[in-house]
């Protein structure tokens, strides 16, 4: 069954403190990708193909023309109707934006530099799904390709731990300790890194969402390292 999904943050005229940590969360996902890139030597931005697997609204996807990837090299593949609708009317019309499984693509080979997974293999269904997607990501990206992917990791249910709609949503999530996401993948793909990233969540506090002006604050914790977020980043090459 088809998860239902808050994607819409994007249509208020008044920020909620949700929609500035999404925004921050962004703005520290693109800090993360620029560093990865430039270490990998991998900065050749205007000419790369972007594919964002399981892309949601396309925030994540536009952000990538922030990086100077020009939009109509920019795609973004989601199998419900309603988010590929609000990435078409919020995206500049350039961008390609198309309903599909992640598990079959309509793309060809070898085609995609930089393929971005954000909470997609959490959501793929389990185990054979996540390997079968594996297999299509691989047969899309380039053989010098990098794919980020950003997912729950073994702090989740220290954070999320009493809220239940998040619960019983059932969501995979991956120990990053124990290379349990590398060894899903391991057939296709090499990790080459991974880091503890931004989530809003780890700085709630009970029910609440944490305070927005310690966002600089919370900047600084993760450019000095924290450790204690609910999401990671892992960073994987094709083999
Ligand atoms: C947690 S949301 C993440 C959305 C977006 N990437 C982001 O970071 O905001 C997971 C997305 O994966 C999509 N998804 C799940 N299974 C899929 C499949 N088999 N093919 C394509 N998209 C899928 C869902 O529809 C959903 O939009």
């Amino acid at each position: 069954m088809l998860q239902e999904y808050d994607y819409r943050h994007e249509d208020s005229t008044l920020l909620s403190n949700i929609d500035l940590y999404k925004i921050f969360n962004n703005y520290r996902v693109n800090k993360y990708i620029i560093g990865i890139l430039l270490a990998l030597k991998k900065t050749h931005l205007s000419e790369y193909k972007v594919l964002e697997a399981g892309c949601g609204n396309g925030d994540k996807t536009r952000m990538f023309t922030e990086l100077r990837v020009k939009p109509k090299n920019c795609y973004g593949i989601d199998i419900n109707e309603k988010a590929i609708s609000l990435c078409q009317e919020l995206s500049p019309s350039s961008m390609n934006f198309q309903v599909g499984s992640v598990l079959d693509m309509p793309y060809e080979n070898k085609q995609f530099d930089i393929v971005l997974c954000s909470g997609l293999f959490s959501a793929v269904g389990g185990e054979p799904n996540i390997k079968k997607t594996s297999e299509e990501i691989s047969r899309v990206m380039a053989d010098d390709g990098v794919m980020f992917v950003i997912d729950i990791n073994e702090n989740f249910h220290n954070i999320y731990g009493t809220n239940k709609a998040v619960l019983d949503k059932n969501f995979t999530h991956f120990n990053s300790q124990n290379g349990e996401l590398e060894s899903l993948l391991k057939k296709e793909f090499k990790n080459v890194h991974h880091m503890h990233i931004f989530s809003a969540d780890s700085y709630r506090v009970g029910e609440q969402a944490a305070d927005v002006s310690k966002l600089s604050f919370i900047d600084s914790e993760l450019d000095k390292g924290f450790e204690g977020s609910a999401y990671s980043m892992w960073v994987f090459n094709k083999r």
